[in-house]
């Protein structure tokens, strides 16, 4: 509701708040609720494999303990930041100092103060679609307008003068795609001919099973304008400790400090400390990881009955159920649920996948994978 300045808010919330869609994943937490029995979570971006550096083998007791409990400098704790810049410069081919460095709480948090960094109340970030389904929330929380464009269409046609930016994931989160360089070279194309800022979300860097991953940043036409985003949840198995960084030029990251600061002050360093070990020691888990989720990927793919093509990266079979269902797979996943196993359904990917369901195949182990598969299939083949 448009309400005008003399009228006092009270009771409504702000309209940017109340336009934010409660996400996918909490919906689906609570609908969880109502299948007790054994449930097998294929819904959720997830895995089963321990991460390469835990919380519990650090020796606290042997640290200064002064930085675990004061406050620690916005930017991030400067060994993560050193690390990071040096893994930045090594393996993505993308040139930072440390002042090009941002830790923060998770990658949904370094996309969220990039938005906010990059685009003003009013402006157009175009996602290419199918799309990580909180990049949507995260841009309508700031009154930005979020607008789909499939990944196969024309760009150039959905650029507006209110584009801001453009929000590309390689690999991509829900259907596994991986850009090449010629096609990132394309969308760095665009962005610099029509001055357009780039929000690259690459969680998945470590995760590509038959195709190099390619930083668009690393790219002489995007290196100016582009935003990269990663996160040890998704590259070292540590969701739980909120760790993400975002690399970019520094005006940019400066401004994203001063976002970072006045949201949480700074990340807490305890969990920084957790990231720095993986980054610091995680190359076997890292190449172990790949292994196993690349197994997995094909595994889950021999057994499905469904259609769904073999992704290139990530974590998830993008599932197309439109020959059973049309155009929207609601009533599949919820026979699905009934018979114990969850998929995330596709509108929360955009508005136009809601035929398709995201199947993850890193969250659970080979067995349980089996088995959640071979419920699917049983709902499949009554249809
Ligand atoms: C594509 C993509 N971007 C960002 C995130 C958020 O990552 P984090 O858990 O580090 O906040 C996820 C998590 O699933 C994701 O899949």
């Amino acid at each position: 509701m448009i309400r005008s300045c003399s009228v006092s808010r009270f009771p409504d919330v702000s309209t940017a708040g109340a336009a934010v869609p409660a996400s996918i994943f909490a919906q689906l937490r609570e609908h969880l609720a109502q299948f007790p029995g054994d449930v097998i979570p294929l819904q959720i971006g997830d895995t089963h494999l321990s991460p390469p550096s835990r919380l519990d083998e650090i020796a606290w007791a042997e640290l200064a303990g002064g930085d675990l409990y004061a406050y620690g400098a916005a930017g991030g704790w400067d060994p993560l930041v050193d690390a990071i810049a040096e893994k930045a410069a090594t393996k993505n081919r993308i040139g930072v100092t440390t002042s090009g460095v941002q830790v923060t709480v998770g990658a949904t948090h370094a996309l969220a103060c990039a938005v906010q960094a990059l685009c003003d109340p009013g402006d157009e970030l175009i996602l290419l679609t199918p799309h990580w389904p909180l990049i949507r929330g995260i841009a309508l929380g700031f009154g930005v307008v979020p607008i789909e464009v499939r990944y196969t269409d024309s760009l150039e046609a959905a650029i507006t003068p209110r584009t801001a930016a453009i929000y590309l994931a390689t690999p991509n989160n829900p259907d596994g795609a991986m850009l090449g360089v010629r096609e990132l070279e394309a969308i760095a194309d665009v962005a610099m001919r029509r001055n357009l800022w780039l929000l690259s979300d690459e969680v998945y860097e470590d995760y590509g099973y038959d195709a190099q991953h390619t930083s668009i940043a690393s790219l002489p036409a995007a290196a100016e304008r582009t935003v990269t985003v990663f996160s040890f949840a998704k590259s070292y198995a540590q969701a739980g400790l909120r760790v993400g960084y975002a690399l970019g030029p520094d005006a940019v990251i400066s401004t994203m400090r001063k976002l970072v600061n006045h949201s949480v002050y700074n990340v807490p360093v305890p969990m920084q400390r957790g990231a720095h070990g993986a980054l610091r020691g995680g190359a076997a888990f890292l190449a172990h990881a790949r292994e196993s989720y690349r197994l997995a990927r094909d595994r889950a793919r021999a057994r499905l009955l469904a259609p769904a093509d073999l992704p290139a990266g990530g974590a998830y079979l993008w599932v197309d159920f439109r020959r059973w269902c049309g155009d929207d797979c609601l009533p599949i996943l919820e026979k699905c649920a009934a018979s114990g196993v969850l998929l995330a359904p596709g509108n929360a990917f955009g508005a136009a996948c809601a035929g398709w369901a995201r199947l993850c195949f890193t969250g659970v182990q080979p067995a349980r994978l089996d088995e959640g598969i071979d419920r699917i299939n049983a709902v499949v083949e009554k249809l």
